[in-house]
């Protein structure tokens, strides 16, 4: 599994990233926001909301390889009942990546047609990509832009850091503008940090492995009981008169990870689950669900 990545966070990061975004919003003419499918929610930053304000969007449910196919099709309805696409992507293989461009050109389409009534035909669409940390900007860039000239996308997550804003070519008519600043996550919210945690997005220094796997295991029995005993044998114990350390333990022993004296290596164990969470092992789990 990868190293997580670990972000600092000022108040002065912040501002700055906020401002980065609104200028860059004057060069183009839409925002593509990515976010995880398996925590819509806790993946995003409302601020942006304020920052964007009319521009149009269209929001990215990435990672849907990894997220429950019924909860995205649930996201992707909820987000149009509020007058926003949703697409879902797996910028990690490519698969469905090619789905973007139809559904900008559609939510554009209004603007397209006043360009064309003055004749100017064949202007680049001009999109700005935003997400929080590991939510996949580089590889959506990476994606789309294989094959053409602008190469590998390299995207730093540091705040603080100026960085000039970077184009690249897309092809077919787009242009894409990397994140001119890093949209950070809902950090004041202790649910949001945990979530993103569970996922590997950010590195949680407060919570030990073993605390966190065992918050994680006890939302999993609770959503897709099924599917965690599948995965590690159990016989469909009674999750919900459980604790999430009894589910680690269970699992550790099933597992046999054990330590001198025939106790359980909970905390072999609780890497076991983590990584397995975030690489889908457990199966394609939405944490946050809709409906
Ligand atoms: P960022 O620019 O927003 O910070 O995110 P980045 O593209 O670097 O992606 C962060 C991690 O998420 C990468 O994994 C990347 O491969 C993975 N990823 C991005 N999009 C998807 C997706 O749709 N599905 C899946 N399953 N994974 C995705 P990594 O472990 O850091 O790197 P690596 O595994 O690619 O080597």
């Amino acid at each position: 599994m990868e190293e997580i990545k670990s972000v600092q966070w000022f108040p002065g990061h912040m501002a700055r990233a906020r401002r980065q975004i609104e200028q860059s919003l004057k060069l183009v003419d839409i925002v593509i926001e990515l976010t995880d499918a398996r925590i819509p929610e806790s993946s995003r930053n409302p601020v942006l909301d304020q920052i964007i304000r009319n521009k149009p969007r269209i929001v990215v449910l990435n990672k849907f390889d990894m997220a429950d196919p019924a909860q995205t099709d649930r996201w992707v309805a909820w987000y149009k009942a509020k007058g926003i696409t949703a697409v879902a992507l797996d910028c990690k293989s490519g698969k469905a990546v090619n789905r973007l461009a139809p559904a900008v050109r559609q939510v554009l389409a209004p603007q397209i047609a006043k360009w064309e009534a003055k004749g100017m035909t064949g202007r680049p669409i001009r999109a700005m990509i935003v997400g929080i940390p590991n939510v996949g900007k580089s590889s959506l860039i990476n994606k789309m832009c294989a094959g053409g000239k602008a190469g590998k996308a390299e995207v730093r997550d540091q705040p603080g850091v100026t960085r000039r804003n970077t184009w690249f070519a897309a092809g077919k008519g787009f242009e894409l503008l990397d994140t001119p600043g890093v949209l950070w996550p809902k950090f004041e919210d202790q649910t949001v940090g945990l979530r993103l945690a569970f996922t590997g997005a950010v590195r949680d220094e407060i919570m030990d492995t073993e605390g966190l796997a065992a918050l994680l295991l006890k939302e999993i029995a609770a959503l897709y009981p099924a599917q965690l005993s599948a995965r590690y044998k159990l016989d469909n114990p009674d999750y919900s008169a459980m604790q999430g350390w009894e589910i680690l333990s269970l699992i550790g022993r099933k597992r046999g990870m054990l330590i001198s004296g025939g106790e359980i290596d909970t905390e072999r164990a609780a890497n076991m689950v983590l990584d397995e969470f975030r690489g889908a092992k457990i199966g394609r789990i939405t944490l946050e669900q809709q409906g």
